[in-house]
């Protein structure tokens, strides 16, 4: 789809648009022509990174607050068009460690954006970032969405109830949401400072710095990867086409890599590097789930969506960028 036009002059809000994708996205928007607010609440164990909106920041309405808070986001919603929910505690790990927390963020604090939104601007189009995580340890690769979800870990229920809350409003009281279910995201503004959200932020970090990667177990896990770009076409598209109302789509990479392989490429493109094989922390084993890969028919066959972007070329692109701001990045 071409978005010469959908997005011009349109509001868009989004919220956790100080992390990897939101600030990416918002980017994107404001090269479409978009008026664009962002919501984030900034919390320092969060994925938020001020930097991230180097170049941008004074294109943009930024308000530092929960999306939950209605008394801060309920002057906001009336003016949308467009709001593109990508705020979550994203850590797994984190969300064994302390699950009210996880639960505030990724569960409450989307109810109440949703129940705002059913007041106060019911016609708004609503995409909620969802994840492969809630389907658990597959069933059957690739996973498509008849697949069922059983999520494994505390960050799968909550987001599952993320999502439940905004697909429920949409049965009962026709607002207009879509959930993608998101695999792996990898590039520019991503978080890097350790691997306490995602291993292959940590492993750019690493790389930039002439660490080790660790790889836990045998590094036979498969995994599929969509670099931003291809994530951000999926939510504009889903964004622009009213076919998407009501629907879950899961994303998913070009062809499925193992970790092993993943980071032989990585240490390739980078020109250097090595790993090392290491025994899975207790914490992570309990809630890991083993192989995984999406199957993307159903968003190609509606909405158009494939990923383009080469794993070379988005790892190559990533790197470039980690090596450049890296100041900014891992502090
Ligand atoms: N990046 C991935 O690989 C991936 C995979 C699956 C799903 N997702 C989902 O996509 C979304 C965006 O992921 P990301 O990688 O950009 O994460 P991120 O951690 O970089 O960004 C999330 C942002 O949300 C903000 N935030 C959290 N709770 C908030 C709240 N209640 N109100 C306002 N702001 C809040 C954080 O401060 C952070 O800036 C998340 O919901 C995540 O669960 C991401």
């Amino acid at each position: 789809m071409n978005f010469a036009t959908t997005f011009l002059g349109k509001q868009a809000l989004i919220t956790g648009g100080l992390g990897f994708i939101g600030s990416n996205l918002a980017r994107r928007l404001l090269a479409l022509g978009a008026n664009v607010t962002l919501v984030d609440t900034l919390h320092p164990e969060y994925g938020g990174n001020p930097y991230n909106l180097d170049g941008i920041a004074s294109q943009v309405q930024f308000i530092q607050a929960d999306q939950g808070d209605k008394k801060q986001i309920t002057p906001l919603l009336a003016r949308q068009n467009y709001i593109f929910n990508l705020a979550g505690q994203v850590s797994h790990t984190a969300s064994m460690e302390n699950p009210q927390h996880d639960l505030q963020t990724n569960a409450s604090s989307h109810l109440a954006l949703v129940e705002m939104c059913r007041q106060y601007n019911p016609q708004v189009k609503i995409i909620y970032s969802g994840t492969r995580q809630v389907y658990g340890i597959p069933n059957y690769l690739p996973v498509d969405e008849k697949h069922p979800v059983a999520p494994i870990d505390y960050n799968g229920i909550s987001k599952l109830a993320g999502e439940s809350y905004h697909l429920v409003a949409q049965r009962v009281y026709q607002l207009r949401v879509t959930s993608l279910r998101l695999t792996n995201v990898y590039g520019p503004r991503m978080y890097l400072r350790d691997a306490s959200k995602n291993f292959i932020g940590d492993w750019f970090r690493r790389l930039c710095q002439g660490q080790p990667l660790h790889i836990f177990g045998d590094g036979s896990q498969l995994r599929d990867l969509n670099y931003i770009d291809d994530a951000l076409n999926a939510l504009l598209l889903a964004a622009a086409n009213p076919l998407s109302d009501g629907k879950i789509y899961n994303l998913g990479g070009k062809k499925p890599i193992s970790l092993l392989n993943l980071a032989k490429l990585m240490i390739k493109i980078n020109g250097s590097g090595h790993y090392h094989l290491t025994p899975f922390p207790p914490e992570r084993k309990r809630i890991d789930i083993g192989d995984y890969y999406g199957d993307y028919t159903k968003i190609y066959r509606e909405l158009g969506w494939q990923p383009n972007t080469s794993l070379s070329e988005g790892l190559r692109q990533t790197l470039d960028y980690c090596r450049e701001h890296k100041s900014h990045d891992y502090s």
